[in-house]
C-alpha cells in the first residue's frame, strides 16, 4: 500500500494521468470517513483522468427520490444501507469510473467484497479536527445530528479504519491547496497499477 508522500507537480501528474488513462480497466472507489474529502477530491480526479464521476449518497437520492437524511429518517438505516448495497453492485457493474462512497458503505460485507476486489479502492485519510471541523458546516449527516461529532467519529473510527486499511491505496486529505491531494492520488493509483501491472 501507498500512502505517497513524494512531491508531485503538475507535469507530473498530468503524465501519470495519461499513464492511468491507457491502464485502468475498473473503477476507483474513494473510502473513508464523513467529512474527510471523498467527493471533492472524487469529483476532481474524474475530471482529470476525464472518466465519469458518481456520488453514491447521490445515486441513492436519486432513486430514492429524497434525501438520505429523510431515508434514515422516515426508514432507518438498514433500509438506507440496503438501497447502498444495491447502488454499488451496479455501479460497480458499469466499469471504469471514480465513486465516492458513503462513509459506512464498507461495513456491509456485500460492498467490501464489491469493493476490495473488483475496484481499486482509495481510502481518504484527514486528521480528526479536520473532519470535525467540516462536518461542523453541514447538517446533512444523519449519524451526527444532534451529537457530539469528535465523540461519534472516534467511535466509528476505531470500527471502521481496520476494514478501511484493506484499501489498495491510501491518500491523506489536507487542508492546504486541493490540487495536492490530488496529485497525491494520482500518484498513488499510478504507483499501485505499476505495481500490479505485472500479475494482469
Ligand atoms: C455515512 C456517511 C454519509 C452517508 C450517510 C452515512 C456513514 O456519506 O452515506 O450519512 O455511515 O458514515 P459521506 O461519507 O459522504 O458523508
Amino acid at each position: 500500500m501507498h500512502t505517497g508522500v513524494r512531491k508531485v507537480t503538475a507535469q507530473t501528474a498530468e503524465q501519470l494521468s495519461e499513464k492511468i488513462r491507457g491502464t485502468l480497466d475498473r473503477p476507483i472507489v474513494l473510502i473513508g470517513m464523513m467529512g474527510a474529502g471523498k467527493s471533492k477530491l472524487g469529483r476532481m480526479l474524474a475530471k482529470v483522468l476525464d472518466i465519469p464521476f458518481y456520488d453514491s449518497d447521490v445515486e441513492i437520492e436519486q432513486s430514492a427520490g429524497c434525501s438520505v437524511s429523510e431515508i434514515f429518517e422516515k426508514l432507518g438505516e438498514p433500509a438506507f444501507r440496503a438501497a447502498e448495497a444495491r447502488v454499488f453492485a451496479r455501479l460497480v457493474g458499469q466499469g471504469v469510473a471514480v465513486i465516492a462512497s458513503g462513509g459506512g458503505a464498507v461495513m456491509t460485507p456485500s460492498v467490501a467484497d464489491l469493493v476490495f476486489n473488483q475496484t481499486l479502492a482509495l481510502w481518504v485519510r484527514a486528521e480528526l479536527d479536520v473532519m470535525v471541523d467540516r462536518n461542523s458546516r453541514h447538517d446533512n449527516r444523519p449519524l451526527l445530528k444532534g451529537k457530539d461529532a469528535r465523540q461519534v467519529l472516534t467511535d466509528l473510527m476505531a470500527v471502521r479504519y481496520p476494514v478501511y486499511s484493506r484499501a489498495h491505496m491510501t491518500v491523506e486529505s489536507q487542508e492546504g491547496p486541493a490540487t495536492d491531494t490530488l496529485y497525491q492520488a494520482i500518484s498513488a493509483i499510478a504507483d499501485h497499477l505499476d505495481s500490479v501491472g505485472v500479475s494482469r
